[in-house]
């Protein structure tokens, strides 16, 4: 797969609600490994364009194709299966549940032939063992699996919250805010992580309001704004204030920031 390889594409994505138009022929390019950052004023239409390309709203118009295959997503599951998970800005855990049934929420492994299928009986220690080993793999230590998440600081249960997207994404995962609830180590120990996820090859988009640590972890930045993408900014070529300048509509993007082609 070539560096520029579109996993995640939308054209034309129009979402309105009454005289609201929340997206108005917006346009989406993720590439195959890549950490797109999506920035934008209060209102620009960033939730609701991550509400369809994760399944959460159905737009009025518009495409969306994964893997150059056209797709529908008429609900959450469909994005899912299609092997797109999204991580919402509320702390998405369980708490009174364990490390490995959190991993595991809504997608409980059973046990082999019988037991499994007739009997329903869940495969604890092999969700225990894949959780371990996945947290294992992006480098979160958090002891033993039979932690109840409400023992956990915020940092480590978003930490269980990507481990849980990274198991089951196949393709990409999106990330509303994920640092937002938390201090300034616990972010840290969120963009570690999120690192780890495009090393091990998805691909992210994070949305997010803080500058540093978009331009510290982007890839590219698409900018929205009044429900469209107005740019697509390069961290490397642009300023903080010239990104923030074009996300308000003070600096048109092409004369000023030079916009990678997408
Ligand atoms: N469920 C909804 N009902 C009515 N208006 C909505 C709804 N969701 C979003 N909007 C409106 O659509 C516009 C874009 O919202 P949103 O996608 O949440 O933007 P952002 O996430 O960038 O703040 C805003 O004007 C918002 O008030
Ligand atoms: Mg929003």
């Amino acid at each position: 797969m070539s560096a520029d390889t579109l996993v995640l594409e939308a054209r034309g994505l129009v979402k309105r609600y009454g005289h609201v138009t929340a997206l108005d022929g917006c346009d989406f390019d993720l590439r195959a490994g890549e950490i797109l950052a999506v920035i934008g004023d209060n209102g620009a239409g960033k939730s609701s364009l991550i509400k369809a390309l994760s399944g959460a709203l159905i737009p009025d118009a518009g495409e969306i194709w994964l893997d150059g295959q056209r797709v529908y997503f008429h609900r959450p599951l469909d994005a899912r299966r299609a092997g797109i998970e999204t991580l919402h800005q509320e702390l998405a855990v369980a708490p009174a549940l364990n490390i490995a049934e959190n991993v595991f929420l809504g997608r409980e492994l059973r046990r082999p032939g019988f037991l499994g299928a007739a009997l329903r009986m869940l495969d604890k220690q092999r969700m225990r063992d894949d959780s371990t080993r996945q947290l294992q793999q992006l480098g979160i230590t958090l002891g033993s699996m039979r932690q109840a998440v409400e023992t956990l600081s915020g940092g480590q249960r978003q930490a269980v919250a990507v481990a849980r997207s990274a198991y089951f994404a196949r393709h990409v995962i999106i990330m509303d805010e994920p640092t937002a609830a938390l201090g300034v180590r616990e972010s840290n120990m969120v963009v570690d992580l999120i690192r780890q996820v495009r090393e091990r090859g998805l691909a992210v988009v994070l949305i997010s309001h803080n500058m540093p640590l978009v331009f510290s972890l982007a890839d590219r930045i698409h900018v929205a704004r009044l429900g469209k993408r107005v740019a697509i900014l390069d961290p490397a070529l642009v300023s903080m204030s010239d990104a923030v300048a074009v996300m308000t509509g003070a600096l048109v993007a092409p004369s000023a920031s030079r916009p990678t082609a997408p």
